[in-house]
């Protein structure tokens, strides 16, 4: 047998997880800050939780495919079952439904976690994601569902993504309530195998579908699927009974239409086929879906979830809120060529003529740091040229080369390694010179 000291370990990292370089932990900072900055400025504070969750907590309402295939769960040493969540929102019910007394509502959160989900990797779906988690609690009224498409809009435009690069589909699970169980007269099992076949209609062939939904709706998979290729809200509207076009969820979904609009935000569908696979959602729901062929994936999905709270224990709160996941949020900005170029936090480099100088390149490097700047020291003893090159490589945007006329004079030749410029400073200018100067643009 193979002697445990003399099998290598592979280098790769655990299938469906990514390892972060500073370039993607560049871009990752980079994306996590765009979305805080989005929906601070709508009043949303942050909150967090652990990763490990009681594997019950999934079990009531977060859905079949996550909770018997999706989910790492193991039992611990005290014989707990643990699962890595799936997602936040059962997390962030439970922390609302915990304390709920101490707080006043609405409450608007947010929290940006990574997931863990046992998937097949592909484009667009790893076993770990990150997930801006926006949700409000507390408000009954379709304002919060107006508040939360218009967070993802304006979340969408900050990273320069225009209204015509994806549309925002929308539909209410009041109306499929009502068409399968009361137009359809499905009973609640099929109703609910018909809900998850459509919740998995763009992963096949329309004649499969077809075929899907008459296995279980028979001589009515006719009416439901001409419903369900309806071409927009009103087509939609004139198949449905008489009786059936003032109900409540086609009289939702107008209004929710009509008000965005209203604050400019036009690229919303109406898209009978949207689902959304949790069992939570009572009422209108919605994704955020690239236009570009490239990427044929949901950037954001969300919805009103009105009864989760009470799995608790606790009295009903009404709550609504959306999942962004950084995977498809990173595809989305590469194939419009937004993502921004990696500039490393460093600033200013120290290249060393001579080793004696080390010393007093440590205490100016000190010096600088308190000042404010971010600065690193060359060590090499190579040659002032290599250790110039070294900054440019690292695309360091400043460096001063200390020697015995630095240490002797202490005046300095900041030199610019993009423009070629140099200025000579004495240590107190150093600082207000680079952070006025590009360092920070
Ligand atoms: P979700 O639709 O499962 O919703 O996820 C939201 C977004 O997270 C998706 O649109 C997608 O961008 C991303 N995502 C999901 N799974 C993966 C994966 N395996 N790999 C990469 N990205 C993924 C939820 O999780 C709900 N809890 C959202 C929510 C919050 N509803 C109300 N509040």
């Amino acid at each position: 047998m193979e002697k445990k000291a003399d099998k290598k370990i592979g280098t790769e990292s655990y299938k469906g997880v990514r390892d972060f370089y500073p370039q993607d932990m560049f871009v990752q900072n980079y994306i996590f800050g765009v979305m805080r900055k989005a929906v601070e400025s709508f009043g949303y504070g942050e909150y967090g939780a652990s990763i490990l969750e009681p594997a019950d907590l999934y079990r009531a309402k977060t859905g079949d495919e996550i909770v018997n295939e999706q989910t790492y769960s193991f039992k611990d040493r005290g014989d707990r079952e643990v699962t890595l969540r799936p997602e936040m929102t059962p997390t962030v019910a439970r922390m609302v439904a915990a304390k709920k007394r101490e707080f006043s509502f609405p409450l608007r959160w947010y929290s940006i976690p990574n997931l863990f989900r046992y998937e097949q990797p592909q484009k667009g779906r790893l076993r770990e994601h990150w997930q801006l988690n926006a949700d409000i609690f507390g408000v009954e009224s379709i304002e919060a569902e107006i508040e939360m498409i218009s967070i993802a809009h304006a979340i969408m435009k900050a990273f320069g993504l225009k209204d015509s690069d994806y549309e925002i589909r929308v539909n209410d699970r009041k109306i499929m309530n009502y068409i399968l169980e009361d137009f359809l007269s499905l009973s609640p099992s099929e109703s609910h195998n018909v809900s998850k076949i459509i919740d998995k209609k763009d992963k096949m062939s329309r004649e499969d579908f077809a075929e899907k939904i008459s296995s279980v709706v028979s001589e009515k998979s006719d009416n439901l699927l001409t419903l369900l290729h309806s071409k927009n809200l009103e087509e939609f509207i004139n198949l449905l009974p008489e009786k059936a076009r003032a109900h409540k969820g086609v009289l939702e979904i107008k209004e929710l239409m009509k008000k965005l609009a209203g604050f400019g935000i036009k690229n919303v569908v109406f898209s009978p086929t949207l689902m959304r696979g949790f069992d939570y959602y009572t009422g209108i729901v919605f994704e955020i879906f690239d236009t570009n062929p490239e990427n044929r994936r949901a950037i954001f999905g969300g919805g009103r979830y009105d009864d989760l709270l009470s799995i608790f224990g606790a009295e009903k709160i009404p709550a609504v809120g959306f999942g962004m996941g950084d995977v498809t949020t990173r595809d989305v900005l590469q194939t419009y060529d937004l993502l921004p170029k990696y500039k490393p936090a460093t600033e200013l480099y120290l290249c060393v003529l001579d080793e004696k100088y080390r010393n007093y390149a440590n205490k100016l490097a000190q010096s600088l740091r308190e000042d404010g700047l971010n600065v690193a020291i060359d060590f090499s003893g190579k040659k002032v040229g290599d250790q110039i090159k070294y900054a440019d490589k690292n695309l360091i945007p400043f460096v001063i080369c200390v020697g015995e006329n630095e240490a002797k004079n202490e005046e300095f030749k900041v030199k610019n390694l993009k423009s070629g410029e140099e200025k000579v400073l004495n240590i107190k200018e150093i600082a207000q010179f680079l952070l006025g100067n590009s360092v920070s643009k």
